[in-house]
């Protein structure tokens, strides 16, 4: 969480920075602030709220200056305010920081320094960093930083600028990501490349316990610990611009919500041969290990984890493995049976999601090989797994996951396939049947979303309750799970899924007159059972949404309004019966006005446990 950006070459920085906060504000929304060194001068301005506040200052009292680092805020040490925000002074006002993740130990030295007549002005953490940097300075920025890195502890990248030495920019991190952009007599750095694609396609990622010395002219990069040189590789980006903007959609989620046809397509893309055979480049997954798995974990948070419960259906069902799914930030407490024998299969859009990847490291530890599912195929958690399976749904902006999600339901699909390949375990004819149901899931993507205004009205119809169900039977529930995360994220109804069967069990007795309830019901074999849980529901009051395979239209007579899917095979209908969940919930929050892409409290990349 919290975006860092940083710049120094011969162009005016302030816009630079305010547009890379921009690429940024995903990562944290409730304040934003930078600060810029003009001859020598530093100077800073910040806003609480969004961005849109600290333009609007910038615009009445602009900062000039080549030189400048930014930030945009998730709060965690202290509420959203001016004050809080970044980049932090120390007293003299000659140094200046922005931080990403937690300082653990901030209040020995907030305690030490104050001892010492040190005013703080902030409740944050990060403002430690400002007034040690200015306690221990030296003359020397590079070795003050690498004495303050021996100093503190905990999750951090962090960007430095100093009155002191204005011909540079110093950035540190650890296990917080940072990357450094190279231009031509420029350079930038920044929490996520998005924020410096329009400027350059060239970038370091720097690994933990880096410290990157830049000046407009050059970069350096070196270990903080011990001041060795570190090799990094320069890394060219092909992402495209326009993927970073909205283009004709009102909000990225919209756009991502569109996207999936295409995004399912490239997460399939090289991975069927001709003869329908998976194959997964780069992955050295050797049949003999497959073949040795005895247990899978897959390990996630959020939206991932829904994907991980769909990906232990597949292969369970495919392959026979046992599959155990857990929420991550349970997982590395509770002492998990992992073995050497165990493969962890963890999913990470993000691929920085701190429980994800101390879930990852915890595994490691106890001796099993970590598989990464990944959106970011530079991330952490994609550097630090043994093996990587990349998803190819491009960058996601909005806070609510949607092509990332089903982008990992082709993932798992493809990973089941491929791990019946290495055990022998799927006859010829099963392998193209499967295949070719995955093959035509794009194609029928665009038809549900052709449908998109089906459920428009039913969205703005229950934008005033208060309370909504969302039920399901097997797959159906997972699905349910995830459709219910959604709605309440962007529209803040309370909303719960509840496994269909489940209900009558306690929660039935919240469902009255009016109550809506939306019931998914693409399971075949389970279909009357569900319908007679549909009943119990109507028979108390409930309004309920049917969410079905075309042909079920018997299901008219138990629902009050139905929307159809394509049919497809069980395993893989959650595609197509989560998209109108997400349009659902997409079409409740407009009709509520509520910020769709920046939902409150949220934050999109969970760096902090
Ligand atoms: C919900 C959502 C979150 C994320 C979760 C994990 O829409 O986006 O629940 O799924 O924070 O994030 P990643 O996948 O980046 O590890």
């Amino acid at each position: 969480m919290c975006g860092i950006v940083g710049y120094i070459g011969n162009r005016e920085v302030q816009p630079i920075l305010v547009d890379g906060l921009s690429k940024l504000e995903y990562r944290g929304y409730d304040s934003a602030g930078i600060a810029v060194l003009e001859r020598e001068r530093l100077d800073v301005r910040k806003a609480e709220g969004r961005l849109a506040n600290l333009s609007e200052k910038l615009d009445k009292r602009p900062l000039k200056g080549t030189i400048g680092i930014g930030h945009t805020r998730w709060a965690t040490h202290g509420g959203p305010s001016d004050a809080n925000s970044h980049p932090h002074t120390d007293m003299s006002g000659k140094f200046s920081v922005v931080h990403n993740g937690i300082i653990e130990n901030y209040m020995e030295l907030k305690e030490e320094l104050m001892g010492k007549g040190v005013v703080f002005r902030s409740e944050t953490d990060t403002e430690v960093i400002a007034h040690l940097m200015a306690d221990l300075y030296d003359g020397d920025l590079v070795r003050t930083v690498r004495a303050l890195i021996g100093r503190i502890q905990g999750a951090f990248s962090i960007g430095v600028i100093t009155e002191h030495e204005p011909d540079k920019l110093v950035a540190v991190r650890q296990a917080s990501p940072l990357v450094i952009g190279a231009g031509q007599g420029e350079n930038f750095i920044a929490s996520d490349m998005a924020a410096v694609i329009e400027h350059t396609r060239d970038v370091y990622i720097l690994e933990d316990g880096d410290l990157a010395v830049i000046t407009a002219e050059e970069i350096t990069i070196m270990k903080a610990e011990t001041g060795a040189p570190a090799q990094r590789k320069k890394l060219r980006v092909h992402w495209d611009v326009e993927q970073v903007k909205k283009g004709q959609f009102e909000h990225f989620m919209l756009k991502e919500i569109h996207e999936q046809p295409l995004t399912l397509r490239n997460t399939m893309l090289g991975r069927l041969g001709r003869d329908d055979q998976v194959t997964f480049e780069g992955l050295e997954l050797t049949d003999k290990y497959v073949q040795g798995i005895e247990k899978i974990f897959i390990v996630a948070c959020g939206t991932a984890y829904h994907a991980g419960l769909v990906g232990k259906a597949a292969i369970e069902k495919l392959t026979r493995i046992p599959v155990e799914t857990d929420i991550a930030s349970e997982f590395r407490y509770r002492d998990p049976i992992v073995t050497d024998k165990t493969l962890v299969i963890v999913v990470s859009q993000s691929g920085e999601t701190a429980d994800t990847l101390a879930a990852l490291q915890e595994s490691q530890r106890r001796g099993a090989k970590v598989l990464a599912i990944t959106n970011v195929a530079t991330s952490s958690i994609a550097r630090d797994a043994d093996y990587v399976i990349p998803t190819v749904a491009g960058p996601e902006i909005a806070v609510a996951s949607t092509k990332a999600y089903t982008a990992q339901l082709i993932a798992f699909y493809l990973l089941a396939i491929y791990f019946c390949q290495a055990k022998g375990t799927l006859d010829d004819q099963e392998r193209r049947d499967l295949v070719r149901g995955l093959k035509e899931l794009p194609l029928q993507v665009e038809k549900v979303l052709e449908n998109a205004d089906e459920v428009r009205c039913f969205a703005e119809s229950i934008k005033d309750q208060k309370s909504l169900f969302f039920i399901g039977r097997g797959l159906d529930y997972a699905v349910a799970l995830e459709g219910s995360l959604k709605l309440k994220e962007i529209s803040y109804i309370h909303s719960e899924a509840y496994a269909a069967g489940e209900l009558k069990h306690g929660s039935l007795a919240l469902v009255e007159e009016g109550t809506p309830v939306i019931a998914l019901v693409t399971h075949q074999e389970l279909y009357e059972k569900t319908v007679s849980n549909i009943k119990e529901v109507k028979a108390r009051g409930a309004h309920v949404m049917g969410v079905t395979g075309e042909g079920n239209m018997d299901l008219f007579n138990a629902v009050d309004e139905i929307c159809f899917i394509p049919q497809a095979s069980q395993l893989f209908a959650p595609i197509l019966a989560v998209v109108p969940l997400q349009l659902i919930s997409y079409y409740t929050s407009l009709a509520l006005g509520n910020d769709i892409d920046k939902p409150r409290n949220l934050a999109k990349s969970v760096t902090v446990e």
